[in-house]
């Protein structure tokens, strides 16, 4: 039983929290600071002030990390949330970590795989705790696939395949669409599929005009010979958000826009077939759509890192070296598109230290 299920344990303490960047992600995770009850507001940090209007008192934005950091002891943060553009988070971790602070880091970890190992080496130097918003690990829909995954649910799993399609988000500056979108999804598959990415293939497009690629079809393979597909772009006229996982006795498919989960289980086996005798395969059978609670992801991935703080041992937040590997795999899937090869895909470490998470 944790702390917070024991009713004899005594009240745990909000941790004081800070958010740096107050952008389209940061403002969200003000919010939930400030309100949420899992944490008391330590403040928030942006060049450009609350553009958002996110903060409620103005006397706690800072133009800088070392002004937050210059706080009453007792103001200070113990953790902060690192929401600024990717190729910031490095620079903006070192600045909190020499402080003590405990870091969640927005995904992707960073822009490049040597960039995140700099980065992961800098938390564990300080011994501090890390983790990445990979909060799609959060959605209510994908955790309960998951949970039905490796419950058994599906039997044998064949086959993960993702989508996430949409517009263009004009803030979006410094990187492509495979590492601020799909580095989702390179996440996903290994987590929902069960073992690592070991090759992968990949083709993109540059459709609009920008330095990066905007649209991105993975093909791959998992260690346990389960096969994934991602589909990404910023060149729909619609947002699709889609999961679906194969397997030998049906297929669940998750959709995150809404939340929803449904189980398309294989049909009988029709006498059509046994009469075939030689053709084996499946029909349609029951449709089943879950009810699920639907806990806001972000505030989900919140409590999960202040357990890790806390010293809960699996909290089921993202580890910095399961944030270095979607990176690394955004690598990889650069590198397949450009040589238009196959990529062998190693499992990697950030060093050889042991990991603080
Ligand atoms: N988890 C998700 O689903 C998700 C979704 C969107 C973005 N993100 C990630 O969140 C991060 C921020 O993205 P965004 O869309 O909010 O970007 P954004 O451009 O909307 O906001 C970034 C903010 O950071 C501020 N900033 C820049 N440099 C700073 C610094 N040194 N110190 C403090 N503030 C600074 C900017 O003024 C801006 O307000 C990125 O890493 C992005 O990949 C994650």
């Amino acid at each position: 039983m944790s702390p917070a299920d024991d009713p004899a344990a005594p009240p745990v303490r909000p941790l004081r929290g800070a958010v740096v960047g107050l952008g389209m992600m940061g403002r969200h995770h003000a919010r939930l600071l400030q309100t949420a009850g899992v944490t008391t507001f330590a403040g928030a940090v942006d060049p450009e002030g609350d553009r958002h209007g996110a903060v409620g008192d103005p006397a706690l934005v800072f133009p800088t990390v070392h002004r937050l950091l210059d706080r009453p002891a007792d103001e200070r943060p113990e953790i902060a949330i690192v929401a600024v553009p990717t190729e910031e988070h490095l620079p903006a971790v070192l600045d909190l970590v020499a402080g003590g602070v405990h870091v969640l880091v927005e995904k992707p970890l960073a822009e490049s795989p040597a960039v995140a190992r700099e980065l992961i080496a800098a938390v564990r130097a300080a011994g501090v705790h890390g983790a990445v918003g990979h909060v799609e690990r959060c959605n209510p829909a994908l955790r309960e696939l998951r949970r039905r995954v490796l419950g058994g649910q599906l039997g044998q799993v064949f086959h993960v395949a993702t989508e996430r399609l949409g517009p263009f988000p004009a803030r979006i500056r410094d990187v492509g669409v495979v590492k601020d979108l799909a580095t989702h999804d390179l996440d996903l598959v290994g987590w929902l599929g069960g073992s690592g990415v070991t090759t992968l293939a990949a083709q993109t497009q540059h459709r609009m005009g920008r330095p990066h690629e905007d649209l991105v079809n993975v093909v791959g393979r998992l260690e346990d010979g389960t096969t994934f597909t991602t589909m990404v772009d910023w060149l729909s006229p619609t947002k699709v958000r889609q999961t679906r996982v194969l397997g030998e006795r049906g297929m669940l498919v998750a959709d995150t826009l809404t939340a929803d989960l449904t189980f398309y289980a294989n049909g009988e086996v029709t006498s059509e077939w046994d009469a075939a005798r030689t053709l084996r395969g499946v029909s349609e059978g029951d449709v089943t759509r879950y009810a699920l609670s639907r806990r806001e992801p972000l505030l989900v991935e919140l409590e999960a890192f202040c357990a890790l703080v806390r010293g809960d041992e699996d909290p089921g937040a993202v580890t910095l070296d399961e944030g270095l590997a979607a990176v690394d795999l955004a690598d990889a899937v650069l590198r397949a598109a450009a040589s238009q090869e196959t990529v062998r895909v190693l499992p990697v470490r950030a060093t050889d230290t042991e990991e603080i998470r």
